[in-house]
């Protein structure tokens, strides 16, 4: 999620992967919904940050022994899987649809003109690592001990998932929103200067979703690799949510949802 500005998704060659980096919900709605939400600009269905997070894992899952592989690229799946569990716990990837997640609301981070975006994909986290004199390492392990030492009793809840259940996007999607709408757009209009006040308030969640986004990808590599073997061949038909409801938002039917 910190590398700058998700090159990935922008690069000619992988612009496909563009909607598969993000979910947004309609204007102003703090809750998530896989059916009402992910989907891509053409409303093709699954083609979302959670959508992808699952077909990822199911791919891993299904055809981590297989020799016969030729039609998926693990290692693709395996970066992309890790690059999305940790661009999920970034709250605005699952921010409001008018603002594209915060991309459009154009504000002053300190004297620098940026986005709300790159605010909490980058400039949050730069500004952090001026107390480690930019050693990035530093403030790994701070974050490291942190988990060992101040939220030991919550790690067991953010490693668990429901039973037979490898990883659970739909809950990091939400608690992402619901912090979106507490925290993150919360004093930060379009025209605003964020700066020591926003900075100390916000850091603190930061922190912790990072935490959680590296508990959780490790939890889920645990339970793909871990588990036995998979019997099947060919990828199971029910990898996505179902959804019976024919409703699915985007930025020009917001009204309909
Ligand atoms: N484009 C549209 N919505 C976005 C989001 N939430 N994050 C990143 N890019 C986006
Ligand atoms: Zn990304």
């Amino acid at each position: 999620m910190q590398n700058s500005r998700d090159e990935v998704s922008h690069r000619a060659g992988w612009r496909w992967s563009s909607p598969l980096h993000y979910v947004d919900t309609p204007d102003f709605r703090c809750n998530y919904d896989y059916c009402r939400d992910c989907h891509d600009f053409a409303r093709s269905r699954n083609r979302c940050v959670t959508g992808a997070i699952y077909n990822y894992s199911a791919q891993l899952s299904t055809y981590k022994n297989s020799k016969f592989t030729d039609q998926y690229n693990l290692t693709e799946a395996l970066l992309f899987l890790s690059h999305f569990v940790g661009d999920i716990h970034q709250p605005l990837h699952c921010g409001f649809l008018g603002d594209e997640g915060g991309n459009t609301i154009i504000l002053h981070w300190y004297r620098r003109k940026s986005n709300l975006h790159h605010v909490w994909d980058t400039l949050i986290i730069e500004t952090a690592l001026k107390k480690y004199n930019m050693d990035l390492s530093m403030m790994i392990e701070d974050i490291r001990t942190s988990i060992l030492e101040d939220w030991p009793s919550d790690v067991p809840a953010w490693e668990s998932c429901g039973v037979n259940q490898t990883v659970c996007p739909n809950w990091y999607a939400a608690e992402s929103i619901s912090l979106a709408c507490k925290f993150v757009y919360k004093n930060a209009s379009p025209g605003s200067t964020l700066g020591d006040d926003y900075f100390f308030t916000r850091m603190p969640h930061v922190r912790k979703r990072l935490a959680q986004g590296g508990v959780r990808l490790a939890a889920t590599l645990n339970r793909i690799f871990i588990g036995g073997y998979s019997l099947l061949y060919h990828l199971p038909d029910d990898i996505f949510p179902e959804c019976s409801s024919n409703t699915i938002c985007d930025r020009e039917n917001q009204s309909a949802c």
